[in-house]
């Protein structure tokens, strides 16, 4: 293939990719499986790779193409972004329509209303068709330049049919499952959680490391302009349809009210409604229709008078506190939780909140049998707002932290500098339940078949205490277990079994050793190799790796001074886990390893390994994966089930292999 060749089929490979991007991320009605997305993506990518002077940086490619930065650049908005005024009720919304009306000498606005998205405000700027920048709203006159963040948002178009410049501004969102999913990774880590969406979709974009928010799954929502140089459209209305047919994704949610009465219906129709979107909304926006209008009315210093934001107030509900709960975590901090008359709250039944300590207990003079008000913090996590202390009878009583662990009666402790109350005792059975959940779990050692509700039983049967008992359990005590039939009871023997050969990082994640979380647990795994190094090393062995700091090098020091850690490590390996670490090994990566300069291409089912562990492995030994087989493919690892890929492979005589002989080579 000529260069002119190539270029028109990239081309047009493109233009398929960004349509069918468009149809699956913004219209939501994909017309291609994902095998033949990828597949299209492929033979893009391979085609730029052998001809990289073609790759520009509107290709779909490179949406995930930029690397690290130090810093933001700082973005000077050509118009500034400004906020609008709020609206908190009925009365505000009807002097907003008095002042609008006044201010236009008129009778009659028309008003457009929007749903008002809980996000990021951005701004994107596109020259001659293509999306050259992308900024945050700053103060509202600098901002930061954010694109190649904004680039991996697969509904943001790179490229628009429409050569003016222009910009469109809009807010960029988390949806509410990627959200609560992105939270439960990171607790799995022990790392800290986001309070709500809007500051998971602000704190991904705000990343220096575009891979990073290219794996949180944003979308955004258009809703106006800033600099725009399309003359003919004479209504937000018509601009909200027009960007809707040049590409971008607007929010289908949109009305026409054709005075404010019904401005108001619109938003009362919201209160309830809105617990059944996928992301948050915190209000609805009201907007004057015609420009002309808002160009009339112009603006204040910090906001234009032709719209207002109405606020919806955080739904509160008002319930009984029936009893509070003692629960011990894995790290042993007791946790107090309000136990409530169920009740309905944003869309779910709420019958516990947190109260996360004692103090605030007292602060907000919480006590059993009070009448409290509820809501749901950032529209998601029920909280105790406040006690209604006049409906207090006289029932009501003040509570105590108790002075001793609830499950194991052993004197707690408050650490300095924390607020939280400690169980210390390294047998309380309750921290071993908990430990015990974290060490079968997926991240660690992803035992399958051992879920909470089995572990609960196996402690109430008094079958296990520590993690090494579990690898004691017999055929005939599992089979007296609730639920548990001879082909459950065979499996789960089997993957308790199959666990044993898990790699170093996974039983060092699973320990629970407090601030390792499952990426500094490789990281010690793969630094370290064996288990008894780890155990040897010392505080400053520890620290001189980069990613692990101070605090987390003394908790592993003192974990593994303990003599039960000791007596621990020693029963598992006598029951026959594996201690050693299975990855590449540091010592292994040859320069001359046998995949440096070949290209390998990774084809149908692989069962042992996934894809990307083995494009991961492969890359580590000096190899180059791409997807689709060409003559300068040198190997094909074909799993099963392969298909068109591995028939060329032949044709073109290409090395085959199957799975086994690529985990031979790469030692696994
Ligand atoms: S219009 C000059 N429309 O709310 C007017 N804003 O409190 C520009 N927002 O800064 C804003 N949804 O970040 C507009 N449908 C919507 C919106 C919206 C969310 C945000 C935006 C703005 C803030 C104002």
């Amino acid at each position: 293939m000529d260069q002119q060749q190539a270029q028109n089929q990239i081309e047009q490979l493109r233009s398929q990719i960004n349509k069918y991007n468009h149809q699956y991320h913004v219209e939501d009605n994909p017309s291609v499986s994902d095998y033949e997305y990828d597949q299209k993506m492929n033979e893009l990518m391979e085609l730029e790779t052998q001809f990289p002077e073609l790759v520009t940086s509107d290709s779909p490619s490179q949406r995930v193409g930029g690397a690290p930065l130090d810093a933001f650049e700082k973005v000077q908005h050509t118009v500034p972004m400004l906020s609008l005024a709020n609206a908190f009720g009925e009365d505000d919304l009807i002097r907003f329509d008095r002042r609008v009306r006044e201010g236009l000498g008129v009778d009659e606005v028309s008003y457009v209303c929007e749903l008002k998205i809980d996000g990021l405000a951005v701004s994107l700027r596109y020259e001659n068709g293509t999306f050259v920048q992308g900024a945050t709203r700053g103060d509202g006159t600098i901002g930061e330049d954010i694109t190649n963040n904004l680039k991996t948002i697969r509904s943001i178009p790179l490229r628009i049919d429409q050569q003016d410049t222009i910009e469109v501004r809009g807010e960029a969102l988390m949806p509410q499952k990627s959200f609560l999913a992105l939270n439960k990774a990171k607790e799995d880590n022990a790392e800290e959680a986001f309070a709500n969406p809007r500051n998971a979709a602000a704190g991904s974009l705000r990343q220096l490391n575009p891979k990073i928010a290219a794996k949180r799954n944003l979308d955004i929502f258009l809703y106006a302009v800033g600099q725009w140089e399309v003359g003919t459209l004479s209504t937000h209305s018509e601009r909200l349809t027009y960007l809707k047919e040049i590409g971008f994704k607007t929010n289908p949610e949109w009305r026409i009210c054709n005075n404010i009465e019904e401005a108001i219906n619109y938003v009362n129709s919201w209160v309830e409604e809105r617990s059944n979107l996928n992301y948050d909304i915190d209000g609805i926006v009201i907007k004057v229709d015609r420009l002309d209008y808002q160009e009339t009315l112009g603006f204040t210093a910090k906001s234009p008078r032709w719209a207002i934001a109405y606020k919806f107030p955080a739904e509160e509900v008002i319930t009984k506190l029936y009893d509070i709960e003692l629960s011990v975590g894995r790290t042993g901090v007791v946790t107090p939780t309000a136990l409530l008359n169920p009740v309905k709250v944003a869309g779910t039944t709420v019958q516990r909140a947190s109260l996360h300590n004692e103090d605030l207990i007292r602060e907000k003079d919480i006590r059993i049998n009070d009448t409290v008000v509820i809501k749901k913090a950032g529209d998601i996590i029920p909280e105790v707002v406040r006690v209604l202390s006049d409906e207090r009878t006289g029932e009501e009583q003040v509570f105590q932290m108790p002075s001793d662990c609830p499950a194991c009666g052993s004197e707690l402790v408050r650490l300095e500098e924390e607020v939280a109350l400690r169980c210390i005792n390294p047998s309380c059975p309750a921290q071993l339940k908990e430990g015990l959940i974290h060490f079968v779990s997926r991240n660690a050692m992803n035992i399958d078949g051992l879920g909470e509700k089995v572990i609960e039983q196996l402690f109430h049967e008094n079958l296990v205490h520590t993690i090494a008992d579990l690898y004691k359990l017999e055929r005939k005590e599992l089979l007296k277990l609730e639920r548990m039939g001879e082909k459950s009871v065979e499996n789960l023997l089997a993957a308790i079994e199959v666990s044993k050969q898990n790699s170093l990082e996974r039983l060092l994640f699973g320990l629970g050793i407090r601030h390792v979380g499952s990426k500094a647990a490789r990281t010690l795994a793969e630094q370290f190799e064996t288990i008894d190094h780890i155990v040897e090393a010392t505080f400053e062995d520890y620290t001189s790796i980069y990613e692990i700091g101070e605090k987390m090098a003394d908790s592993i020091v003192r974990y593994f001074d303990e003599t039960r850690v000791k007596q621990l490590i020693d029963e598992l390996r006598s029951l026959g886990l594996n201690m050693e670490y299975k990855g590449i090994r540091k010592s292994d990566k040859q320069e001359d390893s046998l995949f440096t300069d070949k290209t390998v291409v990774l084809t149908g089912k692989l069962e042992v390994l996934s894809r990307e562990e083995a494009k991961e492995k492969i890359e580590a030994y000096g190899g180059k994966v791409t997807g689709s087989v060409s003559k300068k493919t040198d190997i094909l690892i074909a799993g099963a089930d392969a298909g068109s890929k591995l028939d060329k492979a032949k044709e073109l005589g290409i090395t085959v292999w199957d799975e086994q002989e690529l985990r031979e080579a790469l030692k696994e």
